[in-house]
């Protein structure tokens, strides 16, 4: 039996400049795992918990040494002589010693360092690729019948940013392009940083700050109103020689949990204008967008837990629009199953340390899945060089991912993973390409 021998963990700094949690597992036959710990800007209320040290003053607060003790005064004693390869049961192990419902004892982010770390651990250890390990875990849990296919995923990549990730220049978190006619991931990727310099040339001819950039990659330009930056991308699309809606795809993630105030049930769109809007409201507007423009896919067209508005809004754009649950859901199946049962979103956007272990990411893919939601593995916006979820994409046959823009290198570490699989993988490499857009 492959055994954990020993846990290092210590704070290193994510692509904000702010501390997260590194674990490194040692496996009995002396290979290494390491994984570094996202952290998100924009998080939902239904999230783990992300342990920080707010009596500190290192780091101003923000520091993660409580997580970094945590997982060694804590949880090393109580994994190492585990059985390496074993991942549901350590996971279990590690869910039952922190003892609350949102990981907030022990802390995902201390939680999750160990469960992914272990993975890279005892991939190392059989001397595989990750995403060959990970399809194995993906395998144990499917049953006979079920597809355990491999797919590189289609991305979903940013060119404009707003909201949280880019000082509140626009409304809207992200305006996302998604190469739906590319071939092979290769060529989607190239077409993506096509599109992407082909805005930044439209946004400095319309003198808009093309050089700033938000955190996730994505130009942060001063625009006169939210549909402006759509306005621009599809500008950048047709200047390329590519064709709108045919040939690439326009998504938004509206991150409305964040301009919604509970206690009016209204939400306030004040970066470029000064709306406010009921949940009727919103949803009529985006049926309005829906209609005029190449839109395949919504994340977060409402807050986290307006329940009725969701279901009015699948209501009236499920069936031809992907509506992806990212707060709403915090990849949570109870909150999936919630959405299921009710008719709420068809996708789910799949966040590890939203949930804060690997087997309980899985188990939401799984539900996702059997249940006709498409999945999106997502990065968050404070990132780094680790590319765990490119590989997490792969192994599951996700079908989409959302890494931010192709630039910055905590963006263009997942990217670059992912050439490196479909090279791997030669002739047999499988795209999910449009595909992943159907049900
Ligand atoms: P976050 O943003 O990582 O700041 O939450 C990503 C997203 O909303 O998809
Ligand atoms: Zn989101």
């Amino acid at each position: 039996m492959l055994a954990i021998m020993k846990l290092k963990a210590r704070e290193v700094l994510d692509s904000r400049g702010r501390p997260t949690v590194e674990v490194e597992v040692f496996s009995s036959s002396g290979e290494i795992g390491r994984a570094i710990v996202p952290s998100g800007a924009s998080t939902g209320r239904h999230e783990a918990l992300e342990l920080r040290d707010p009596d500190s003053s290192w780091y101003g607060g923000l520091g993660v040494r409580r997580a970094v003790a945590n997982v060694m005064d804590e949880i090393a004693p109580a994994v190492v002589g585990l059985d390496l390869e074993d991942q549901t049961a350590l996971d279990a192990k590690l869910i039952a010693l922190d003892g609350t419902p949102n990981k907030g004892r022990l802390g995902a982010n201390a939680i999750l360092g160990v469960s992914l770390a272990a993975a890279h651990a005892a991939a190392n250890a059989r001397g595989e690729e990750l995403y060959v390990h990970l399809n194995r875990l993906w395998r144990q849990r499917l049953d006979p019948g079920e597809s355990a296919e491999i797919m590189l995923p289609l991305p979903m990549v940013n060119m404009i940013s707003g909201g949280l990730h880019a000082g509140a220049n626009l409304d809207f978190q992200d305006f996302l392009i998604m190469p739906v006619g590319a071939p092979s991931y290769s060529k989607a990727l190239e077409m993506t940083t096509a599109i992407y310099r082909a805005v930044g040339a439209v946004l400095r001819e319309k003198d808009a700050e093309a050089s700033l950039v938000g955190d996730e990659g994505g130009y942060g330009p001063k625009l006169s109103t939210n549909a402006q930056a759509v306005d621009i991308i599809l500008e950048a699309i047709l200047a390329c020689g590519l064709e709108p809606g045919i040939d690439v795809a326009i998504a938004l993630d509206v991150a409305a949990s964040h301009l919604y105030n509970p206690e009016t049930q209204t939400y306030a769109l004040t970066a470029v204008g000064n709306d406010t809007l009921d949940s009727a409201g919103m949803v009529s507007m985006l049926e309005h967008w829906s209609k005029n423009y190449p839109i395949v896919s919504i994340e977060d067209g409402l807050a986290e837990d307006d329940w009725k508005g969701w279901e009015a809004l699948t209501a009236s754009l499920g069936s031809k629009v992907q509506l992806i649950g990212d707060d709403l859901f915090a990849t949570q199946t109870a909150r999936l199953q919630q959405g299921i049962s009710g008719g709420v979103g068809n996708a789910i956007l799949i966040k590890v340390n939203q949930v804060g272990t690997l087997s309980e990411t899985l188990d939401a893919i799984l539900l996702a899945r059997r249940n006709g939601y498409r999945t999106i593995v997502s990065a968050r916006s404070g990132e780094t060089e680790d590319s765990t979820i490119a590989d997490l994409a792969v192994a599951t046959g996700a079908g989409q991912i959302k890494i931010g823009s192709v630039a910055r290198s905590e963006r263009l570490a997942k990217y670059n993973r992912l050439l490196r699989i479909e090279d791997a993988l030669g002739p047999n490499a499988k795209f999910a390409g449009r595909g992943a857009l159907a049900h």
